[in-house]
């Protein structure tokens, strides 16, 4: 069967970023850096790997920087070359002329909310959500996987993960039905922050969703839900029943990096797994194991 192919990406990016203030208060909590490139730029990437080159930045007060980010920075691109130093570490940062839009959240009411913003531009076409603080790291990337589980079953997919149960009530779960194969999943239900006892499973959303456009008309009359906020989950439950909703089991590493400890452990992993810098940080970190110990 032809489907419709995923060609454009939402990045809602106008939260407050609260949890990492003072940093936060004049820097955008995508733009905080897991080594050497800012959050947005892992999702970016995985964006692009995964055949999407249509960005929509749900943007606020205070996040130029992210736009800038992308940007042609005529200045130091002409200095670097007049040292005769190599631009190939800007590459990542090229996006075609006209592939990179923005609509304004004039109020952060909530990822729901963030999402509704860009339906102008995403228009009657599937779409891909990607929350940058969560970083997703495998091979290939979390929307690549979840953009060959499109292929084959279509409609709308949750990208979950497999947590122990003591952790599940800090999560939206799913509620599973048919296992299509092992990481395809049918989903019946969705259910915000269980009790562990009540939770219907240990399989926790995580930041990545492909959509079908009807989300945007149930977003629009979605009322309020958890922390007085519009949530995206509360509009996903509803077309359940409506649309095909699928999970798909990321094959691959999530770190949380809106949560302080997630950043920290990102970063270090990162670096470990980077050839420049990994003998380095090894020893750094057996010196701080042992100090510990
Ligand atoms: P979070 O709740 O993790 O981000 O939202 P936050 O509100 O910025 O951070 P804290 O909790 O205050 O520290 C998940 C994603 O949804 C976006 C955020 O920017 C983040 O990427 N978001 C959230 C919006 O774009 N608009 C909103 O109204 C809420």
């Amino acid at each position: 069967m032809i489907r419709k192919p995923i060609r454009k990406a939402v990045f809602p990016v106008a939260g407050l970023g609260t949890r990492f203030l003072p940093a936060t208060k004049a820097i955008p909590k995508e733009m905080l850096p897991i080594i050497d490139r800012p959050l947005i730029q892992y999702a970016v990437d995985e964006a692009r790997e995964a055949g999407i080159e249509q960005l929509i930045f749900v943007t606020g007060r205070g996040k130029t920087s992210i736009v800038e980010h992308f940007d042609t920075a005529f200045e130091l691109e002409a200095t670097m070359a007049g040292r005769g130093k190599s631009l190939d570490v800007l590459d990542a940062t090229r996006i075609q002329p006209g592939n990179l839009v923005t609509v304004r959240q004039q109020v952060p009411l909530g990822l729901g909310h963030a999402i509704w913003c860009a339906r102008a531009i995403v228009g009657d076409e599937p779409f891909a959500i990607f929350l940058p603080d969560e970083l997703m790291i495998g091979t290939p990337g979390c929307m690549k996987q979840m953009v060959e589980a499109y292929n084959e079953v279509g409609g709308n997919l949750i990208s979950v993960l497999e947590v122990p149960e003591d952790e599940v009530s800090s999560y939206g779960v799913i509620k599973p039905g048919a296992k299509i194969s092992p990481s395809l999943t049918e989903v019946i239900g969705l259910v915000e922050k269980p009790r562990r006892e009540d939770a219907p499973s240990n399989l926790i959303i995580s930041g990545r969703y492909i959509l079908q456009p009807e989300v945007m008309r149930t977003l629009e009359d979605q009322g309020k839900g958890a922390g007085g906020e519009i949530q995206l989950t509360d509009a996903m439950a509803r077309m359940i029943g409506t649309q095909p909703f699928h999970a798909v089991t990321f094959a691959g590493r999530r770190y949380d990096c809106g949560s302080k400890a997630g950043f920290v452990e990102a970063t270090l992993e990162l670096a470990l797994a980077r050839p420049d810098m990994a003998d380095d940080v090894r020893v750094l970190i057996r010196r701080l194991a042992a100090e510990i110990d």
